[in-house]
C-alpha cells in the first residue's frame, strides 16, 4: 500500500444499510455497516421512511466507527464519496447530506458516485485493479444487468438487463411465498443446500433462440414457482421447501451464468466480474466458477460481505475517481433515485462553480481544523 494513494471515505445509504468504508487506493482499511434490516423484516420488505430515519441515527456513529477502525483522521482524507443514486430517494438524501456536510467542513472534494458502478469497483479491494474492459454481471435487489465497462470511472455500457424483476427481487418474492421472511436470498441459499436442484423443472426466462441474448426475465419464473406451491397447498400436500428453494435458485443462476459467459465469449473478454447482493449466493458462485473454467474465463467475485451493500464499495470507486483525476461533484449535489448505470459519477457543473466552492472550502477548512477536528 503506497502512502501516496488516495485515502477516501465512502458513504452508502441507498437502501437499508448505513455503510461507511475507508480505502487507500485499492486497500480496504475499514468497512462499518449498521443495518436496519431487522426493523423492516416484520413488514416483509424495506419501508423507505424507516430506512431514512435509521440512516439518520446511524450516520455519525458509523462514520466515527469507520475512522477509528481505519486508524485515520478525517483531516487526512483526500475525498469523500457518497452514493448519489440509484436507490430510495429519502435514504439517499441522508447519505448525500452527510457527505456534503463533511466535505464542506473539512474542505475535501466530494464525489457523488453510482451505486451500481460501486458494486463492480469494490472487487478492486479483493482482487486488485479491474481489467479494462471489465465484463460485469450485476445482480442486486433492484437491478440485474450485464455491463461492459472500458473504464469504471467514466464509461459503463449496458449490454442487457432484466425486463421485469431483478434477480434479488425474485429471491425475496419466492421467500415471501414460502413464508421464509425478508430478505429472501440468504435463507433460500441456505435451504437450497439441503434440496434437490433438479426436483422441479422451473422455466428459464428469455433463453430461446430468438430472445435477446443478454436480457433477463424472472417474472415468469416467479409466477411458475408460486403456482406450483399453490397447487401443492390446494391438494393438501406438504410443500417440499428445500427442493423448491434449490430448483428455483438453480433456474435463476443457470440463466445468469449462461448469459454472462456468452457475453464474455461474444465480446472477447477473458474474465467475468460478478457484483451486487445476489453475488453472495453460494450456488451462483459455484456454477459461475464451473462454467467460467470450462470456457477459459477468469472469474472475479468479491467475498460475500463486499457483495451486499456496504460503504467500502463507495470508497473504492471514490478512490478510483481521485486516482484518475475525475472532476469532483458540486456541493449542490442531489440524490438521484434513478441515476442511470451509464453515469458512474456526478461531476460538478462548471469551473466557475467549483472555484466559488473551493474558496468557501478554504474558509471553512480553517474553522474546521481548529474547532471540529483538533
Ligand atoms: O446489493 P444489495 O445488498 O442491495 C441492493 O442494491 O439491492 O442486494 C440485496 C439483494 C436482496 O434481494 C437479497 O435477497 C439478495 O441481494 N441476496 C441474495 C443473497 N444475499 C443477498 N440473493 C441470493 N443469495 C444470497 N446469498
Ligand atoms: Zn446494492
Amino acid at each position: 500500500m503506497a502512502a501516496d494513494e488516495p485515502l477516501v471515505l465512502g458513504i452508502e445509504t441507498s437502501c437499508d444499510e448505513t455503510g461507511v468504508g475507508i480505502v487507500r487506493g485499492t486497500t480496504l482499511l475499514a468497512d462499518a455497516v449498521a443495518s436496519s434490516v431487522d426493523t423492516h423484516a416484520r413488514f416483509g420488505g424495506v419501508v423507505p421512511e424507516i430506512a431514512s430515519r435509521a440512516h439518520l441515527e446511524a450516520m455519525v456513529p458509523t462514520i466515527e466507527r469507520a475512522l477509528k477502525e481505519a486508524g485515520v483522521s478525517a483531516r487526512d482524507l483526500d475525498g469523500i464519496a457518497v452514493t448519489s443514486g440509484p436507490g430510495l430517494a429519502g435514504a439517499l438524501l441522508v447519505g448525500v447530506s452527510a457527505a456534503k456536510a463533511y466535505a464542506y467542513a473539512l474542505g475535501k472534494p466530494l464525489y457523488g458516485v453510482n451505486h451500481l458502478a460501486s458494486h463492480i469497483c469494490v472487487d478492486q479491494l479483493e482482487h486488485g485493479p479491474l481489467p479494462e474492459p471489465t465484463m460485469a454481471l450485476l445482480v442486486s435487489g433492484g437491478h440485474s444487468s450485464l455491463l461492459l465497462a472500458p473504464d469504471i470511472t467514466s464509461d459503463v455500457r449496458p449490454l442487457g438487463a432484466t425486463i421485469d424483476d431483478a434477480a434479488g427481487e425474485a429471491f425475496d418474492k419466492i421467500a415471501r411465498v414460502l413464508d421464509l421472511g425478508f430478505p429472501g436470498g440468504p435463507v433460500i441459499d441456505r435451504l437450497a443446500k439441503e434440496g434437490d436442484p433438479a426436483a422441479i423443472a422451473f422455466p428459464r426466462g428469455l433463453t430461446g433462440p430468438r430472445d435477446a441474448p443478454y436480457d433477463f426475465s424472472f417474472s415468469g419464473l416467479k409466477t411458475s414457482v408460486a403456482r406450483w406451491i399453490e397447487a401443492k397447498r390446494a391438494a393438501g400436500e406438504e410443500v417440499p421447501v428445500r427442493d423448491v428453494a434449490a430448483s428455483f435458485q438453480e433456474a435463476v443462476v443457470d440463466v445468469l451464468t449462461r448469459k454472462a459467459v456468452r457475453a464474455c465469449k461474444d465480446e472477447g473478454v477473458d474474465h467475468l466480474m460478478i457484483g451486487g447482493g445476489v453475488a453472495a449466493n453460494s450456488r451462483l458462485r459455484a456454477l459461475a466458477q464451473e462454467r467460467c473454467e470450462r470456457a477459459g474465463i477468469r472469474l472475479r467475485v468479491p467475498r460475500p460481505k463486499l457483495c451486499t451493500d456496504n460503504g467500502a464499495m463507495v470508497a473504492a470507486l471514490g478512490a478510483e475517481m481521485v486516482a484518475r483525476n475525475r472532476l469532483p461533484s458540486d456541493l449542490e449535489l442531489s440524490a438521484d433515485s434513478s441515476l442511470p448505470v451509464t453515469e458512474p459519477h456526478v461531476p460538478g457543473a462548471s469551473h466557475t462553480h467549483s472555484h466559488a466552492h473551493s474558496r468557501s472550502h478554504d474558509h471553512v477548512h480553517e474553522i474546521s481544523k481548529d474547532n471540529l477536528y483538533s
